[in-house]
């Protein structure tokens, strides 16, 4: 994909509004805390950020890294564990948190390696939503926006590490 124009899809104060509703909708469903934050390196920064300080009372954040193999588009991508946790899982209530989920494939990994550390309860929290890729289903407790099939950048997504750091999140239309 040669990369073209960049169109506004969602504006930082609709992204700003929908994460502090995220965040009390999340604050209300884990009374008794701590919620133990998992981000995805590295597009679910930004949101992560965000999140934890919408969520009132305790958390813990930790990060970790995933890369899948071959032709990043392919629906049968396998992926691998770049960058583990730095601390236990056990007994804690775990919250994913993602960019978006497309394929669903890195999400049904990192589930399926999270759930056999025992965690009390595991769940995703991702900012945006492609159903319209999936490939392999997966239950995404907390979604911030369902979007068409498009490939977007800003807020943390990038493409080939480029517009991570733009604060709405943008449609990178093809040139040409
Ligand atoms: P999945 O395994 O196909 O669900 O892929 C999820 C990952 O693909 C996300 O964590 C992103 O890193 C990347 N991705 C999927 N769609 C987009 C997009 O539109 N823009 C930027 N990254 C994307
Ligand atoms: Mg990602």
């Amino acid at each position: 994909m040669a990369a073209g124009g960049l169109r506004v899809l969602i504006p930082e104060e609709r992204i700003q509004a929908r994460v502090r509703e995220l965040g009390a909708e999340i604050t209300r469903d884990y009374p008794e805390g701590p919620i133990f934050l998992v981000a995805i390196l590295k597009g679910a920064c930004f949101f992560l950020a965000d999140l934890a300080r919408a969520i009132q009372g305790p958390v813990r954040i930790d990060f970790i890294g995933i890369s899948s193999y071959g032709c990043r588009k392919s629906t049968s991508g396998e992926v691998k564990l770049t960058k583990d946790l730095d601390s236990s899982i056990e007994g804690a209530d775990v919250l994913i948190v993602e960019d978006i989920v497309d394929t669903g494939v890195t999400l049904n990994y990192l589930l399926h390696v999270l759930a056999q550390r025992n965690p009390r309860s595991l769940r995703v929290a991702a900012l945006l939503d492609k159903p319209s890729r999936r490939v392999l289903a997966v239950d995404v407790a907390y979604v911030g926006f369902e979007i068409p099939n498009a490939f977007v950048v800003g807020y943390g997504l990038d493409y080939a590490e480029q517009y991570r750091n733009l604060r709405d999140i943008c449609v990178l239309e093809e040139s040409g």
